[in-house]
Parts: C-alpha cells; structure tokens; sequence
C-alpha cells in the first residue's frame, strides 16, 4: 500500500506512545478528599464507598502520614459533626472538627496543602446548604454563616476555602470575610457548576447530609443545562473566584471542556462520590477491571480540560502506580 501518513507509527511501543501522550495523570494534579468525625482512634468504613472511611483526627493524621508519603500533596476536609442543629453551627465553632482537624494536620504536615470545603449541609439539622424558613431555603441570610465558616478555616490555618452551598453571592461574600480578617492571601476554590445530582448519593450516606425535607434543585443546577454553568462559573470569577471547579465529572465532560474555553483560571473537576463507587462496584462484580476504568475515567476529565481533579481514587491510583 502506498500511505504515507500511518498513525499507527507513533503507537508502536510503551516509550513512543508515552512521549506522544496529551494527557498525563501525575500525583501533582490529584486532591485526595478525606471525611472527619470526633472521637478517638475512630475508622468507619463507609458502605458504598469501599476504601473511603469516616475516621477522627489522630486515625487521620496517621493515614495523612502514609498517604503522604505516597505522593498525595493536597487534600479536600469534610467535617462530620456530632450534632446538628438549625443553623450548622459546628460548621463555625472554633471548635468544630474542621477547625480542630486542620490545626492538628497543620502542626505535624505544615506542608500538606489543605482546602477545606465550606458547607453547612453536613452541620444543621435540616440538612440542606443554607438557612431554612418555613420549608424555604434562605439566601442571603446564609451568606453571613457561611463567610463565618470560611474564615474560622483560614483562621484554624486552611491553605483554601472552597465553598459548596451554591448561594447566590457566597463568593463575594466569603471573600470580603477572608479580606477583612487579614487572610486575603487565601484562594477560593469555588464549586461554580455544581449540578443536583444522584452521583452524590454515597457521598451524603458518608457525612449524614441528606436532606432532611425537599432536594437541593432550588440551589444546585439543573442537569439539563449548559450555557447556565457559564454563567455561573462567570459570576463566580467576577466576585473574587481563583479556580472554578465542574461537579459531578464524569457525565459533564462537555461542561468541563466548555468552562475550560472561556475562562482564564484554572478548572477543578470533582470526579464524585458516585462515580467512585461504580467503579468500584464493577471491579468487584467482575464486571469492569478497575485499575484500567479508574485510568481511562481520570484521563477523559484531563483531557476534558480539568487543570486539577478531586477524586476518591488519588490514593489507589498512587499506591499502585495506575499511570
Ligand atoms: C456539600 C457537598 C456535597 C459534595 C461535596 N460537598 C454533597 C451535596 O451537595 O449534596 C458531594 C461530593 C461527592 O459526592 O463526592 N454540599
């Protein structure tokens, strides 16, 4: 056959396709989302989410240690109180487990770099991500808390805030918070296209935070759209927003290459809960090889046009050496 181009050349062997590669999974790029409670010497395993435990600040530090040593750089805080109530306010108390989680990794891996996401959803009793009256869930009286909350992370010596709740002007909010307490050096991570999903089911079965009224679909975006999660991610870099972050991703590929056209920060992408545990769930049936769907699903979000990704793999992907 007379061809000249063959593209087959650059696939010949492992060291030309590796040079040749777009997308590169590196420990670099990867946040390592852990869930912490109170107590001692604590470790739950979460059910639907097989690897991923609930587990209190010493058991933390402990596996902090290892998985730094592994490669893991930074990481994603979830706080699981012990009690709750109207206006989550654990998520605020200086001595909430957030606050107290992040000073204990702060005094042994002042290196690690932690973000801390700000929600109320896993501290009121209602569970949802804001204020509640009379069945509604509040804006702007929300705002006030969740700045409070942002600022007692900055305060306990969080390196990032990144705010969940999906609030109009939460954003601009915290940001004025962190300027006038003197932590204007402190990025916001904001989940600017956070769509109501099912994917977080095995995330809310980990931190108690389902709703105990109603769904999210008054705050969170509606799944069919798109030009909608520009508009967010836009209003959020307007009011003070360093990286923007496209959550679920695994079904928003679209909205991560989208997002990743028309803004000049960095991108997140939260590759979530759910996606995990299908994962996992199909290794463990036989019916999906994990190592090979973990890889593939975390390069397709790079190549999307993630800059970072948070994923519950990050600590197989680098004990294994999945890349
Ligand atoms: C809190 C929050 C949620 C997740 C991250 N922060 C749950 C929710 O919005 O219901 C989901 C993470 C995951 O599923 O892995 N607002």
């Amino acid at each position: 056959m007379d061809l000249i181009k063959r593209p087959r050349r650059l696939r010949s062997a492992p060291c030309i396709r590796n040079l040749s590669a777009e997308t590169i999974v590196c420990s670099e790029k990867l946040i390592m989302p852990y869930f912490v409670c109170e107590g001692a010497g604590v470790r739950e395993p979460i059910e639907s989410m097989p690897g991923i435990d609930r587990v209190s600040v010493d058991t933390l530090l402990a596996d902090l240690e290892k998985d730094t040593a592994l490669g893991i750089a930074a990481i994603i805080l979830f706080g699981i109180p012990d009690t709750k109530d109207e206006k989550g306010s654990g998520a605020y108390a200086e001595d909430g487990i957030v606050q107290k989680a992040v000073r204990a990794i702060k005094k042994k891996l002042p290196d690690l770099y932690v973000i801390t996401d700000v929600c109320l959803c896993e501290f009121t009793s209602h569970g949802h991500c804001g204020m509640v009256d009379k069945g509604k869930i509040l804006n702007d009286p929300s705002l006030e808390l969740l700045a409070k909350t942002a600022v007692s992370h900055a305060a306990a010596g969080a390196d990032m805030v990144a705010p969940s709740d999906m609030m109009d002007g939460r954003v601009a909010a915290i940001r004025q918070g962190l300027d006038s307490n003197a932590f204007s050096d402190i990025p916001i991570l904001a989940y600017a296209a956070k769509y109501a999903s099912a994917f977080y089911g095995p995330f809310r079965d980990a931190a108690g935070s389902t709703p105990r009224f109603g769904d999210r679909r008054s705050y969170q975006m509606d799944f069919r759209n798109a030009a909608e999660a520009e508009r967010e991610v836009l209003l959020d870099i307007e009011e003070g927003a360093d990286i923007v972050m496209v959550k679920p991703a695994l079904s928003y590929l679209d909205i991560i290459y989208r997002i990743k056209n028309i803004v000049k920060v960095p991108v997140c992408a939260y590759n979530v809960s759910g996606e995990y545990s299908m994962v996992k769930a199909a290794g463990r049936l036989g019916f999906g090889d994990e190592q090979r769907l973990t890889t593939e699903i975390l390069t397709s979000i790079f190549r999307a046009g993630a800059d970072m990704i948070i994923s519950y793999h990050t600590r197989d992907i680098l004990k294994n050496k999945w890349f």
